[in-house]
């Protein structure tokens, strides 16, 4: 290997950043993504296409890999039994990677209206659409599974009422707002989120992992949706504008219980050994919410971002 890169890795492993910290690959992959999961016409020169999707996904892939490694030794504890699988799953709202941070009530107390601009376009643009993602993780799912996974995409849909439907609501905040989401404005770890939610949503391999992140997100949303929304009614958004955090404070506690009844339940109890690759899913996610909290707390407070000013 002529520039010290090792078999079956496509960046040198010692002298790159931590990925979800590395804004040249998580911008490649955001503008990949955004590419590749829009509706195309048929190309002539698909054999360069494959060659250069063949590049992006293995960038992809050794990605969420080196991600997945960190995840490992905690996921394998994860009980295989669905009554113990479960709780061991809720437990992760007090005892995951970035929960309880010191950033929420900071924003619900203190931010600016700037600073929740700032926040919102970073969130925005991280998000990788929950009822594409939630469309994808059904495929060939079980039964029990695949009926929860359909009521909560049906929510997703507003039941059928434009008007409801959760995608535009954040739209309508970005707008009132007046921010624009960007790739080349938003922070590496903000991007690295929404990606890791891409890779797990189009690779099969990580099938289990987007059902474990995606309920993870039921489960963990709300709180945080909480504090979001007490900053915006503080800051004089209109009720209109922060809906989707409004709603999600509520309705996402009611989506989790259902999720881990029937998708966790049914999914551990027919496959035990998924036990493990949902937990990865859900710690990885995590992960990805703590590094951005941390990249947020330094960029509002300075210095560590372990210390709000006075
Ligand atoms: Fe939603
Ligand atoms: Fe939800």
């Amino acid at each position: 290997m002529p520039d010290g890169t090792l078999p079956g890795r496509v960046r040198p492993a010692l002298t790159a950043p931590h990925p979800h910290q590395d804004h040249e690959l998580q911008a490649k992959l955001a503008a990949w993504n955004r590419v590749r999961l829009a509706p195309q016409a048929p190309r002539s020169d698909w054999r360069a296409a494959l060659d250069e999707e063949h590049v992006m996904r293995a960038l992809e892939i050794d990605f969420i890999e080196t991600t997945r490694m960190a995840q490992r030794a905690r996921a394998q504890t994860a009980p295989r039994e669905p009554a113990a699988f479960v709780p061991w799953f809720e437990d992760l709202k007090q005892s995951g990677p970035g929960q309880g941070d010191a950033l929420f009530p900071w924003l619900a107390e203190r931010a600016t209206l700037d600073e929740m601009r700032w926040f919102v376009e970073q969130e925005a643009a991280g998000e990788a659409g929950f009822d594409d993602l939630v469309a994808m993780a059904q495929v060939k799912a079980p039964v029990q599974a695949k009926l929860e996974l359909a009521r909560n995409y049906w929510d997703e849909m507003g039941r059928g009422n434009a008007k409801g439907m959760h995608g535009p609501m954040l739209e309508a905040l970005v707008r009132a707002l007046r921010v624009t989401p960007m790739i080349e404005t938003t922070l590496a770890p903000s991007l690295a989120l929404g990606n890791t939610m891409v890779a797990f949503g189009t690779n099969r391999n990580y099938a289990y992992h987007a059902i474990g992140a995606l309920g993870l997100i039921e489960l963990t949303a709300p709180t945080r949706a909480v504090h979001v929304s007490d900053a915006l009614r503080r800051l004089k958004v209109s009720a209109k504008a922060r809906h989707y955090f409004d709603l999600h404070a509520v309705l996402d506690v009611k989506h989790s219980e259902a999720w881990n009844r029937e998708v966790f339940a049914s999914i551990v109890a027919e496959t035990p050994e998924a036990a493990r690759w949902l937990a990865e899913g859900a710690l990885m996610r995590l992960q990805c919410g703590a590094d951005c909290f941390d990249a947020y707390r330094r960029r509002f407070w300075g210095g560590d971002g372990r210390t709000a000013p006075a």
